[in-house]
């Protein structure tokens, strides 16, 4: 297929050159962005009078003819193009003819390029976000349904204080929640066009770039700098930024869970369809699924370290350098949207075992924190009371049981304050439903949390882009 470029040509260029220079391979994926874009700019040059009324129309039905026959997969995207847009455009004229060979006035493929990775980028972001809805409608179900099933909070691996499952879940639904605004913050921000800023300095015809931007749904019209317009991939990297985060926020939740369903733990049981078993050992259920996710962190953020070491060194304007912003960063949406998927399907389909949670809840001395409170509440000092159940920890510890086992003389030989009232003070339900400051994870605080997060999936639901 011949080169956009070959005037000023008198050879061809090396045959392994141009594998390596040609970039159709992975941007055929751009292919619905960029007959979109192109759509666009034949349109406004149209209305500008800058190509005739019957040559647009001849364009716009030609490019729409294109789309949905690659769409219907009844036009393959032939690997012998240098890129996709060379392929559009090749198809255009073979198909229209001489009109086909007007498209590309007023236009560089630098901002044709710049267009096509920000819809694309647009459209990926909503996606992402829409996987995000879904996992947090899982989790809300996961919440709603444990709010009274206790478990151990804990601090360095270690058994801290008792929380429940409902609020160990609601920390991840919040994560989830900011990751999200992210992407909205990222969209807000990419919400101007760069079609029209030509290789670098605009151009001379009188383009109306106001319009194909509005054409594109651009709604902050657009861009105000042509040579920043045309080498600008701030948005990509921001993307590629919340993808790491996002993964990292999912790989501490793999790690949880694979923690949780492990042999000592058994917290959790994944299901058999989010399990695989050992070609060796038959007696093995593995939380492959969760290991996945958190091993394919690396590969993320892999990929927003390319890019940011891509760009740092490009003088301004256009450099061929920018064409690797695509394979990592369509490999990183990809591996995102996956592990997204898969990810909400194991979380859908996990049980909980609500009694090994609470027995181990029990059973660390999650509650000697409030033991001692109990203390302060009856006039001593909070470190003399930290000291006095620190005593009763090491008694216990010696004889294998829990604070609560112990007898109220056992009690009163670390201290005379202690009375009947503490077994109560210290009891898994008290301690958790006490925590009533705004984000604990007492009942009528975790009421209110999961009211807010109903309302915010209400508001925020997988279609609803905007508030
Ligand atoms: N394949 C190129 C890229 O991805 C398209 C832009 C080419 N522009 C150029 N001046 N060679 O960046």
């Amino acid at each position: 297929m011949a080169n956009l470029w070959g005037g000023r040509f008198t050879e061809a260029t090396d045959a392994s050159a141009y594998r390596f220079n040609q970039s159709i391979s992975f941007d055929k994926r751009l292919y619905a962005e960029d007959i979109e874009g192109s759509i666009a700019h034949a349109k406004m040059l149209a209305a500008r009078g800058i190509i005739s009324e019957a040559d647009g129309n001849e364009i716009t039905k030609g490019l729409s003819g294109i789309r949905q026959d690659i769409d219907q997969g009844k036009l393959e995207i032939s690997d012998e193009a240098e890129d996709i847009h060379s392929f559009v455009e090749a198809e255009l004229t073979k198909r229209i003819g001489d009109p086909g060979k007007k498209l590309h006035t007023g236009r560089s493929r630098n901002d044709q390029v710049a267009l096509d990775m920000k819809l694309y980028t647009r459209r990926r972001i909503k996606e992402t976000d829409a996987l995000l809805y879904d996992l947090q409608k899982a989790l809300l179900k996961i919440i709603e349904e444990e709010c009274d099933t206790y478990m151990p909070g804990f601090t360095h691996l270690q058994k801290a204080q008792p929380v429940t499952l409902a609020h160990h879940m609601g920390a991840y639904f919040e994560m989830f929640l900011r990751d999200r605004d992210r992407l909205h913050d990222i969209y807000d921000r990419a919400d101007s066009c760069p079609l029209g800023s030509g290789a670098l300095a605009g151009t001379t015809y009188d383009l109306d770039r106001e319009m194909t931007a509005s054409l594109l749904g651009f709604e902050g019209g657009a861009t105000r700098n042509s040579m920043d317009s045309v080498s600008d991939r701030d948005y990509l990297i921001e993307y590629l930024s919340a993808l790491s985060i996002i993964m990292m926020h999912l790989s501490r939740f793999s790690e949880e869970i694979i923690i949780w369903n492990s042999n000592e733990y058994r917290f959790v049981e994944i299901d058999d369809r989010y399990s695989t078993g050992s070609s060796i050992m038959p007696q093995k259920k593995n939380p492959d699924i969760a290991e996945l996710v958190r091993g394919k962190t690396g590969r993320v953020y892999g990929s927003l370290l390319s890019l940011l070491t891509t760009m740092k060194g490009i003088p301004l304007a256009y450099d061929k350098d920018m064409q690797e912003d695509k394979e990592q960063a369509f490999d990183a949406m990809d591996t995102v949207s996956d592990c997204l998927r898969e990810f909400t399907g194991m979380m859908s389909s996990i049980s909980f075992d609500r009694k090994i949670m609470e027995d181990s809840a029990k059973k660390g001395f999650t509650n000697a924190t409030d033991a001692a409170d109990y203390l302060v509440k009856k006039g001593v000092p909070f470190r003399d009371a930290h000291s006095i159940v620190g005593r009763l920890v090491l008694k216990c510890l010696d004889k294998n049981i829990a604070l609560d086992d112990l007898t109220l003389d056992e009690f009163k030989e670390e201290s005379e304050i202690f009375d009947e009232g503490i077994y109560d003070a210290i009891s898994l339900k008290t301690c958790v439903e006490r925590r009533l400051t705004k984000g604990a994870p007492g009942k009528e605080k975790m009421a209110e949390a999961v009211a807010y997060y109903k309302d915010y999936l209400d508001k925020r639901g997988d279609k609803k882009w905007k508030d």
